[in-house]
């Protein structure tokens, strides 16, 4: 099977980029990343799943330090929306955590990731039909476009899963076990994603 090159692809350049052009072609991914995981099996399976874990972490974080509390500043009134997409954000770290402990290949976990999915396809849709028309509508473009760097630093700063036989710092990072892993990346994107928007 040819390797997918747009697991990997970098996030749109240019002036003209906004923090919602970011975060849809984020969602895009980890739809395809879904896919990538439930047609491997084996090593395969794990790189794909590491991938999408990473991920999930950097992009969830970087709406949960800055695009959700800005939604809130925009609208007073719609709190709701926001609160309702943050459950959904916890919800789905659950189902991610369970997951982190599972046979990857038993059929347990295949129903789980399909739930998942399902929970964060729905989640991001409703980002993209509640929450990001709104971003648009109401802050100012260039305020919009300054904020494509907190996106980019949030993924520059989550560690890549390490590739056989490179020794490095970052590869000593998430070696560990997988939820620590995962903690440590939402650690780096915060701290990286609050440098960049003070
Ligand atoms: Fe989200
Ligand atoms: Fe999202």
């Amino acid at each position: 099977m040819p390797e997918p090159a747009s697991a990997d692809t970098a996030l749109p350049q240019g002036p003209d980029v906004d923090v919602v052009d970011l975060l849809l072609t984020q969602h895009a991914r980890i739809e395809e990343q879904f896919l990538l995981v439930t047609g491997a099996s084996g090593a395969r399976r794990q790189e794909a799943f590491d991938d999408l874990v990473r991920m999930l972490a950097v992009h969830e974080t970087a709406e949960e330090e800055v695009v959700h509390p800005l939604s809130r500043t925009i609208d007073p009134h719609g709190g709701g929306v926001v609160d309702d997409r943050l459950q959904e954000e916890r919800q789905a770290k659950e189902m991610l955590t369970a997951l982190l402990n599972a046979d990857l290949d038993s059929e347990g976990f295949e129903a789980s990731l399909l739930m998942l999915r399902t929970a964060v396809l729905t989640h991001a849709r409703y980002e993209e039909r509640y929450e990001f028309p709104q971003l648009r509508a109401k802050v100012p473009p260039d305020r919009l476009r300054a904020l494509a760097s907190v996106v980019r630093a949030a993924e520059a700063a989550a560690p890549t899963r390490p590739h056989p036989g490179v020794e490095s710092a970052t590869a000593n990072l998430i070696a560990g076990p997988a939820l620590a892993a995962v903690d440590r990346i939402r650690d780096l994107v915060r701290e990286a994603v609050r440098r960049d928007a003070s």
